[in-house]
């Protein structure tokens, strides 16, 4: 049996002889005007009970299939041929939007020396990690900026204060070898000559111990300090220039007395830069006292004054370099700005801090605060 115009679309002797023996396999197959088919066999039983067997063979003509097929295969190979050309090209586009931001920082860094630290790198559109990076940087900037004008300021301030002594020596000698002049004269000269020696040689070992405080590989020695001592010994010190003055320098002894471990020479200096300051900024009848107290593990010095006060628009920077509230007063006092910066960087050095509370015409009271025992 055939199905009904089988016979024109297949050649069935070699659908016969081509499923022989190959019982439930799929075979693919050409019809007679070529279109493509599978073909398949099975023998089965007839009858019941069975008594014999037939072969049953099957044709499915695959033309849609295969067509179907075909158009995939197509679009397959076309996108993957169109993607392997542009996934690169999309990939490098993303990494390199992605690498932008470092580019631009490290273009930045590259653009920046120390007469250029203004830049700065504007983190819009980035993505936040990098912008926390950019961030980070900005604030970098930023304290390099500071830091640099600061230095810049002080060697302007450090080439003013030197010149002006040196004119003054300069300018006497010349005026002294214009003409002949008796022996007095000419010791007028030297000894002021001398003055501002000692005045240029002060300053130059102020600027020293500055720059030796600020660096890292300075040792200090350090030892067990009777602070009620050194504060009578620097009230010994001023005992008569503040007599002079017209001030009483009192010290304030605590019940019981403190010692921490100091550098004892450093500390002398700090507090003797305060009550040198105290004596010149008060006035005849007025007091000076130096106190110390305890709190927890800190030692608390205190120099305080009777005298003109500070005012405060000033008080946040008496502890700058060169800094003098009254600079043409200063001038003729000879005070150069650097006694409170050099305290703080003494207290700094100690691992402590210093304050200044102060009342216009009231009085002024510097608070130097230290651990009683070395921290480092
Ligand atoms: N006890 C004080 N009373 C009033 N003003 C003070 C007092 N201590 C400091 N000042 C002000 O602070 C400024 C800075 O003090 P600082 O000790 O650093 O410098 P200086 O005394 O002018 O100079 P130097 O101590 O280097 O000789 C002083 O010029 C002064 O105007
Ligand atoms: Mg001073």
């Amino acid at each position: 049996m055939t199905t009904p115009g089988m016979a024109e679309q297949l050649d069935l002797a070699q659908l016969a002889s081509r499923t022989r023996g190959r019982s439930g396999r799929s075979i693919a197959m050409a019809g007679r005007h070529g279109q493509p088919f599978r073909v398949t066999s099975a023998t089965v039983a007839v009858g019941t009970p069975p008594t014999r067997s037939d072969t049953v063979q099957i044709a499915i003509d695959v033309a849609q299939e295969e067509e179907l097929l075909a158009r995939y295969r197509l679009w397959f190979w076309g996108i993957l041929l169109a993607t392997s050309v542009l996934f690169p090209v999309v990939g490098h586009r993303i990494a390199r939007h992605g690498i932008r931001p470092v580019e631009e920082i490290a273009a930045t860094a590259r653009r920046i020396t120390s007469t250029n630290l203004r830049e700065r790198i504007a983190p819009e559109g980035y993505p936040s990690e990098l912008a926390l990076l950019a961030g980070t940087f900005n604030e970098m900037l930023e304290r390099l900026e500071e830091s640099f004008e600061r230095i810049s300021r002080f060697t302007a301030d450090i080439a003013h204060d030197l010149r002006t002594p040196v004119n003054n020596i300069r300018g006497e000698a010349e005026v002294a070898l214009a003409r002949a002049r008796t022996g007095d004269e000419y010791r007028d000269v030297l000894e002021s000559s001398l003055e501002e020696a000692v005045r240029l040689s002060e300053l130059i070992g102020d600027l020293l111990f500055l720059a030796r405080a600020e660096s890292p590989l300075t040792e200090w020695h350090r030892e067990k300090v009777n602070i009620g001592e050194l504060l009578i010994t620097v009230r010994d010190y001023y005992e008569a220039s503040a007599a002079d003055a017209g001030i009483s320098l009192v010290v304030n002894d605590g019940a019981e007395p403190l010692s921490a471990e100091l550098d004892r020479s450093l500390m002398l200096r700090a507090v003797s830069n305060l009550v040198s300051n105290a004596i010149v900024h008060t006035p005849p009848g007025g007091t000076v006292t130096l106190g110390a107290s305890n709190e927890d593990a800190a030692i608390q010095i205190e120099v305080s004054d009777t005298g003109d006060g500070i005012p405060t628009e000033a008080l946040p920077r008496v502890f700058d370099r060169f800094f003098r509230v009254d600079p043409s007063r200063s001038q003729t006092s000879g005070g150069t700005g650097l006694g409170l910066a050099i305290v703080q960087s003494i207290l700094t050095l100690h691992g402590g801090s210093a304050e200044i509370a102060s009342q216009l015409g009231r009085g002024t009271c510097v608070t130097l605060r230290m651990p009683a025992v070395a921290t480092r």
